[in-house]
């Protein structure tokens, strides 16, 4: 990808003053979308592999062409890696062969069905999503979106990388307000892991990298824990 690549433009320039109020809303209210047919259909493929090994799963989500999926599944030689994204014209594009699987799905389905069917999901990467940077488009960012709670359910170690600061402001301060611990740094790659992160580098941007080690919780647990924030933040 060569194309030049500007820094990203907002009409926000710290978190969003609706966060906190949009979060709580999404972790105490159950996610009503209903399921596509063609993810639900990627996810039983997916489902009847995950369910015939003993290997533990790791995630790439939001994979575009898969180039992380390659290096994933070589930090992860133990675990069964899965690349997922919407993209069928991105996902096509992908030319690796390796020892993981590729499926197109929506997240907003796809994380409730994996979080549903208690995969052993260890790792869970999330390099450079959307960023959906106008103020406006806030729910669209998915610590901000009905899907959230499912995301938390998932479990493994989340990994979120991102070249909007705000954005991992935001992801943290979300994190939180579930009763999760992040870490969230500065970010130099000696080798670019995605087409986005080269992109990005080669255009001096400053890239950021948010980790949350969680436990597996249930979506029922996840009701429980976000009243409990919910109270502590009415408290304060
Ligand atoms: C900015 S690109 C980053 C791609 C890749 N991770 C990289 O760094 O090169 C964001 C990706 O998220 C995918 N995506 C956005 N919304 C999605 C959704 N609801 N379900 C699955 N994938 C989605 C897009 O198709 C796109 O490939």
């Amino acid at each position: 990808m060569q194309s030049s690549s500007p820094l990203i433009i907002s009409n926000q320039q710290e978190i969003h003053p609706n966060l906190d109020a949009v979060v709580m809303k999404h972790l105490t209210h159950p996610n009503q979308k209903p399921i596509a047919a063609h993810t639900r259909e990627a996810f039983d493929r997916l489902d009847q592999i995950v369910k015939s090994t003993s290997r533990p799963v790791v995630l790439d989500s939001c994979c575009g062409v898969g180039e992380s999926t390659t290096q994933i599944s070589k930090l992860h030689p133990e675990a069964l890696v899965i690349g997922l994204d919407k993209s069928a014209h991105r996902l096509a594009k992908g030319h690796a062969a390796g020892d993981f699987l590729f499926e197109r799905v929506d997240l907003n389905d796809c994380w409730r069905l994996i979080a549903d069917a208690h995969w052993p999901v260890t790792h869970h990467y999330l390099l450079y999503p959307n960023p959906w940077p106008k103020s406006k488009h806030l729910q669209r960012r998915w610590y901000a979106a009905p899907v959230f709670q499912a995301l938390l359910s998932i479990g493994g170690k989340l990994h979120i990388r991102t070249n909007w600061r705000i954005y991992i402001e935001e992801f943290a301060r979300a994190l939180t307000l579930a009763g999760y611990q992040t870490q969230v740094d500065a970010f130099i790659s000696e080798r670019a892991w995605t087409p986005f992160e080269r992109k990005y580098q080669q255009n001096g941007h400053e890239l950021w990298q948010l980790d949350c080690n969680f436990k597996k919780k249930t979506l029922k647990d996840c009701h429980k824990q976000s009243l409990t924030s919910l109270e502590l933040t009415l408290d304060d």
